[in-house]
């Protein structure tokens, strides 16, 4: 399964969520790449961090941040159980390269009533992708979730909303900022973690959606 985390907002979670959901398949015994489609290369910062801390290697990440994206993945998925996509923000070529590549897009949003949801361009990406590739499934994903009781409103809200949000949510936590920083995941700070088990929660849902 290629599965995308796409937002054109920054700061959303795109590459907090696909480095873990990556790790947490590959700690399961799955062989995964990650693909970094950013320009900015986070999630390849994150690996030269994790080299340089003399951490063990969890799954491959290769920096791709170019509109033939969709071209190159299958080759890529080739060797592989699955693939994550972290996604650009703004980029409108690399996000609709991004979405002709993947089964599975996922779009990382903060509950809160004065963010707004996606915005309309996100969605009318989604919608063009799907005319190429009808069988592409979205979910929105609730990150950053500082009270339980907004983010289960904007959850129950939102569940017959196209497309529809995760049920696992993803709370507002400093274990996920302070993970990034060293190059490590939540997990491997504390495995018993809230963080840790809301991914797991989190990547058993996703695994469900597209096995
Ligand atoms: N659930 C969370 N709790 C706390 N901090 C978070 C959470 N998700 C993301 N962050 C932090 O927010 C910032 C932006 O997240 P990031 O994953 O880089 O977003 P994006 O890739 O969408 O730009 C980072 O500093 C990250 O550590
Ligand atoms: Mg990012």
């Amino acid at each position: 399964m290629i599965v995308t985390l796409l937002n054109q907002k920054g700061g959303v979670g795109k590459t907090t969520l696909a480095l873990h959901l990556a790790g947490q398949w590959a700690r399961t015994g799955k062989r995964i790449t990650l693909i970094d489609a950013d320009p900015q290369g986070s999630a390849l910062d994150w690996s030269q961090q994790r080299a340089l801390e003399g951490l063990p290697r969890l799954f491959g990440v290769v920096g791709l941040a170019r509109d033939t994206l969709h071209r190159e993945a299958p080759e890529l998925a080739r060797g592989a159980d699955h693939i994550v996509i972290d996604g650009p923000p703004r980029v409108a070529a690399l996000m609709r390269s991004a979405l002709l590549a993947a089964d599975l897009a996922l779009v990382p949003v903060q509950p809160s009533p004065f963010d707004g949801w996606a915005s309309a361009e996100m969605l009318a990406l989604i919608r063009e992708a799907r005319i190429y590739r009808p069988q592409l499934v979205a979910r929105f994903v609730l990150n950053r979730c500082a009270r339980t009781v907004i983010a289960r409103e904007t959850a129950e809200t939102l569940a017959d909303h196209d497309p529809p949000v995760l049920a696992a949510t993803i709370g507002q936590r400093v274990a996920f900022a302070d993970a990034a920083q060293s190059g490590r995941l939540v997990f491997e700070t504390d495995k018993d973690s809230p963080a840790s088990r809301e991914i797991a929660a989190f990547a058993a849902e996703v695994g469900r959606i597209a096995p």
